[in-house]
């Protein structure tokens, strides 16, 4: 049975990366998922089209120049097509819909949760960093912060700390600053890379890393522990909270699945074969606590050694 159902997986799986290699039947089957998550975002109350929609009606260019540093050098790894997106992050398309799919990804996390899903997930990381970060930090940085959702939400746990949230995408720093703004909140925003980010040494006393090690291949995740290390003061922590290549959820996934997964991940085998714990270790951390904060996440606290 069990064989009978592996073989069955793997036919599905070369037959899903046979359509999605021919471009036109690439393109059908994105339309038809996006189609499928916007109803499935809509149903549980999540309105995509309304607040894309809404998003679209401003004048985005006044807040580009704001963010974007023209200077900036992308790495090649980034300049690849990311969830669907032709451009990956580097685009509007993507930006203003990046919080609308969060809100319906992380509606399937626990059975019940719905759109609270996704709040839930960075309380739940909140929830362990609290237990290991102390004193609670002053200086904070959130790296591959996006359009500032994992930003906003270290805000609300640290209220009193400085915060800079950094990331390659200047749409997506864009949409940061705008919400900034809109809701009065004093955050620097920073369009870098996060392996060479060109701020000073150990200025911060958190570093967290939300979602974004699965996007990386291991080695920009290594030169980013690395400069990480460099920014952290003396017993300074790094909180890095992202999918669990250990979890029951991922081991049990058909294969097809994890093949149209990967489709829109394009360094996901990489993330699940780095020894994350040893990579830390070998960059001069010490491992705070490596703890299950959802049935698919983990989060890891890990401290400058001495
Ligand atoms: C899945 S998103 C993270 C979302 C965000 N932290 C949140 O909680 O919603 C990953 C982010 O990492 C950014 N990113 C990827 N590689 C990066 C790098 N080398 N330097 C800075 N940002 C990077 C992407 O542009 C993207 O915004």
């Amino acid at each position: 049975m069990n064989t009978a159902w592996n073989h069955t997986s793997t036919l599905a799986s070369h037959l899903i990366n046979g359509i999605l290699a021919v471009k036109p039947l690439y393109n059908l089957a994105r339309h038809q998922a996006r189609q499928m998550m916007i109803a499935r975002a809509e149903k549980i109350g999540v309105p995509w089209r309304k607040q894309v929609q809404a998003l679209r009606s401003h004048d985005w260019e006044s807040e580009l120049a704001k963010v974007q540093n023209p200077q900036l050098c992308y790495p090649d790894y980034y300049l690849t097509s990311f969830h669907a997106y032709e451009k990956g992050n580097l685009s509007w398309d993507a930006a203003f819909e990046v919080e609308v799919a969060a809100y319906a990804v992380h509606a399937g996390i626990w059975p019940d949760a719905g759109a609270q899903g996704d709040l839930k997930l960075r309380q739940s990381y909140h929830h362990i960093l609290k237990q290991h970060v102390s004193p609670p930090p002053q200086d904070i940085l959130d790296l591959g912060c996006s359009v500032g959702m994992s930003t906003f939400a270290l805000q609300q746990v640290y209220p009193h700390a400085q915060i800079t949230g950094a990331d390659l995408s200047p749409y997506f720093l864009a949409v940061a600053s705008y919400r900034s703004q809109q809701h009065h909140q004093n955050i620097n925003w920073l369009h870098t890379a996060a392996e060479a980010t060109g701020l000073p040494d150990a200025c911060f006393d958190l570093v967290s890393i939300f979602l974004m090690c699965h996007e990386l291949p291991q080695s920009a995740t290594r030169q980013i522990f690395a400069e990480v290390r460099r920014l952290l003061r003396p017993g300074g922590y790094l909180g890095i909270m992202d999918m669990n290549p250990k979890s029951e959820v991922y081991k049990k996934m058909p294969a097809y699945v994890l093949t149209l997964l990967k489709s829109t991940e394009p360094y996901l085998d990489e993330y699940f074969s780095l020894d994350i714990e040893q990579t830390l270790k070998d960059t001069g951390f010490q491992i705070a606590t490596i703890a299950c904060n959802s049935p698919r996440h983990r989060t890891i606290v890990a401290r400058v050694s001495d």
